[in-house]
């Protein structure tokens, strides 16, 4: 029999142990595995709660207990989850998470002492809410080299803007919305900041390319200065704007990573990712195009990825299966993303066509309904962002705007 504790009973944890309870004959028969869940560690009373005679206060009691094969942290947040799931880890005792800022700070050392201790660190739940990804990057796509990993990877902020931009619902309203539903942080900057993309894609590019990307080290912008505008003229160009978390190798071997608002043409599969909905292209040299797509955040969404790392950890029981990536000391192989040559929406004020073609040369306009006669949207053709930069220093006119068109 594998004893199982869970750490932290929020909306995940809440969710763990219930969907747990609701398959648990199906999945000790199918996994030929005898689990159960021994202990719950809640720093509140919940008296009430059906499985308040699980529960406990002391990390230790989980420690000292040789019958607990298997942790999942479910309490999110840096501290104290690092400082347990390394304890857990050095006594032995696999853990699950569904924690992003812990990997994303810290998978590196994670993984490390769990191979070291012939456990296992699994983290399925920490990207992609319900859709798995990790394994199939580690597993599926082992033979493969991977050339880039893109996508939608917050459900908040894909949720707050297919309300804003579809359903015209002003933003305060989707984003508390967004919390009722168990969608968003508990600090709901992570989201909109794009941080907790910017842990998800580190996650996926230190997986995908074998090196710890940090999130210190990643270009990270969030959807809160996107306008009604913006979304009109994307409109106008065939596009819709998502937040578009992204890595991938460049020819001088460098990883380009990045979060930020993207002009998504139509005819990517991306763009018709509405709702909680994320999605993940992978290109490997041999798969070639892949897409993951499923609920990205979410109680029971979530839960089903802990639950099913659960039964990996069970069968894994005794051997260490853990996905592994090397820690990096330094950032020399992340490209600077602003030097990678892309076309750019612009939506300027305060300025004329001569202006703008001084400073940018030839442009593609856009236009929408009551334009006002100061206001130009635009889109310059491939240059750097860098070069870009130096011409927006030496142009007149007021920058509203600037996203990467995604073609
Ligand atoms: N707040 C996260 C999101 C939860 O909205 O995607 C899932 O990681």
């Amino acid at each position: 029999m594998s004893k199982i504790a869970i750490m932290g009973y929020g909306t995940v944890g809440s969710g763990t142990v219930e969907l747990f309870y609701k398959h648990k004959d199906k999945l000790c028969r199918t996994l030929s595995v005898d689990l159960d869940i021994k202990y719950i560690l809640e720093i509140r009373d919940l008296p009430d709660d059906p499985y308040y005679n699980k529960m406990i206060k002391d990390i230790n009691i989980i420690l000292d207990d040789p019958e607990i094969k298997i942790v999942a942290e479910v309490m999110g947040g840096l501290n104290p989850a690092f400082d347990f799931v390394m304890r857990c880890l050095t006594h032995g005792k696999s853990v699950v998470t569904s924690n992003k800022e812990l990997v994303a700070k810290k998978g590196a050392i994670l993984l490390k002492t769990a191979a070291e201790n012939d456990c296992n660190f699994f983290f399925e739940a920490s990207t992609g809410g319900a859709i798995p990804i990790i394994r199939p990057l580690h597993e599926c796509l082992a033979a493969d080299e991977v050339y880039s990993v893109e996508g939608i990877l917050n459900g908040t902020t894909n949720f707050i803007l297919t309300k804003i931009l579809s359903e015209n619902m002003p933003y305060e309203k989707a984003l508390k919305l967004s919390q009722e539903l168990g969608y968003a942080e508990k600090d709901p900057t992570a989201d909109v900041s794009g941080a907790d993309s910017c842990r998800k894609i580190c996650i996926l590019a230190s997986l995908a390319f074998g090196k710890h990307v940090y999130p210190e080290w990643v270009y990270t912008e969030g959807i809160t200065q996107i306008k009604k505008e913006d979304a009109e003229y994307a409109k106008a160009y065939n596009s819709v704007i998502k937040l578009i978390a992204s890595a991938k190798r460049c020819d001088n071997g460098k990883i380009a990573v990045s979060v930020r608002p993207e002009l998504v043409c139509r005819d990517n599969q991306l763009s018709g990712v509405i709702d909680v909905f994320n999605a993940v292209t992978v290109y490997g040299e041999a798969a070639g195009e892949l897409m993951f797509y499923g609920r990205g955040a979410g109680k029971l969404p979530t839960a089903s990825a802990v639950v099913a790392d659960i039964a990996c950890a069970a069968i894994a029981d005794g051997t260490s299966r853990t996905q592994t990536w090397e820690d990096s000391t330094d950032s020399d192989f992340i490209a600077d993303s602003k030097s990678i040559p892309e076309a750019f929406y612009i939506l300027a004020k305060n300025t004329g066509e001569g202006a703008i073609k001084a400073a940018f040369g030839e442009v593609l306009y856009l236009s929408r309904e009551n334009q006002p006669p100061e206001e130009f949207a635009f889109i310059v053709p491939i240059t750097t962002e860098i070069e870009l930069d130096e011409k927006i220093s030496n142009f007149g006119g007021e920058i509203v705007s600037k996203y990467v068109i995604n073609g």
